[in-house]
């Protein structure tokens, strides 16, 4: 047994079709990767069509499963109207969504525009509440079960310097989980998240530092277990809050970082 491993039993999500927002690539394709191996109908969705389509067929050729890819801009909430509609025309229905797309710049504050902070705070907060908002209010005038996960990270309470927006944004989508958990729980629908550390994907962290520091850039150091998470952990964490298993998890937000947040928030 190993934490590379799948964890849950196959076919633990037969039968869900699962949206997963920031889809194409990254943790949010892992994520999806999984949901399709355990049974899941899968939609994935991003601003890049391209990039989806073909990730689309990687995943179905790896497992003979079914993913819709679909272009969306979580911020335009008609784009985010008819990502439901297509799923709906496809599937019959959604189940589940993963609210996983995100955006972020490392930056000083005071060098930041001001439209810059609000692009974070639109694709995180006001994207989030876009899908939520949509989902939940399909899932309730359909008397249907429903449930969310959403992407958070450790500096939403703990704050962190030079991630402002992003810090702000997500501490908004952490009180918007624990509340709607409340609020919605007699709906049938569940709301939790995860606040991963660092795990690596293609390009982000290039993407997010400047050249030079990343370079230098070590993401275990400040993680007490000595190493970056594997993919499949998160995976394998999701796909449990995603499933029935944890049909008594509501408003609940797992860290899954190697312990890194306990080293104190950053600068
Ligand atoms: C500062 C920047 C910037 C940068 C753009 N802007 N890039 N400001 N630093 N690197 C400014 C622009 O000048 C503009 O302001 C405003 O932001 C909007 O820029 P657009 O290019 O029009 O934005 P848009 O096309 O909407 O896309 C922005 C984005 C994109 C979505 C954030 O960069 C993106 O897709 N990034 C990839 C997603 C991502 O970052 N994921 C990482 C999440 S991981 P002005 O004033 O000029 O109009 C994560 C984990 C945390 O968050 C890890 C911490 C280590």
């Amino acid at each position: 047994m190993s934490y590379t491993e799948g964890m849950l039993k196959d076919g633990a999500l037969k039968g869900k079709t699962i949206i997963v927002t920031g889809g194409g690539t990254g943790l949010g394709k892992s994520m999806g990767l999984y949901f399709l191996k355990l049974g899941a109908n899968l939609v994935i969705t991003s601003r890049k069509l391209d990039v989806l389509q073909e990730t689309a067929k990687e995943m179905e050729k790896e497992t003979g499963g079914k993913v819709l890819a679909v272009a969306c801009d979580v911020r335009e909430i008609d784009q985010v109207e008819k990502l439901f509609d297509e799923a709906d025309a496809i599937f019959g229905k959604v189940d589940c969504v993963l609210n996983n797309a995100a955006g972020n710049f490392i930056s000083p504050t005071e060098r930041l525009s001001t439209n810059a902070f609000h692009t974070v705070i639109d694709i995180v907060l006001k994207g989030t509440a876009n899908v939520t908002m949509t989902a939940g209010k399909r899932w309730i005038a359909a008397k249907q079960a429903g449930t969310f996960l959403n992407i958070v990270t450790t500096y939403a309470w703990t704050g962190s310097g030079y991630v402002v927006p992003s810090a702000a944004a997500k501490a908004g989508v952490l009180a918007m989980t624990r509340s709607l958990a409340v609020e919605w729980a007699k709906y049938n629908i569940r709301t939790n998240a995860i606040a991963p550390g660092p795990f690596p994907t293609e390009g982000a962290w290039s993407r997010l530092l400047p050249g030079d520091l990343v370079k230098k850039f070590d993401p275990a150091k400040k993680v007490p277990v000595g190493r970056v998470g594997e993919h499949q952990e998160l995976a394998n964490l999701a796909a449990y809050l995603m499933s029935d298993y944890s049909a008594y998890v509501n408003g609940e937000v797992v860290t899954i970082d190697g312990g890194e947040w306990l080293q104190g928030a950053g600068e």
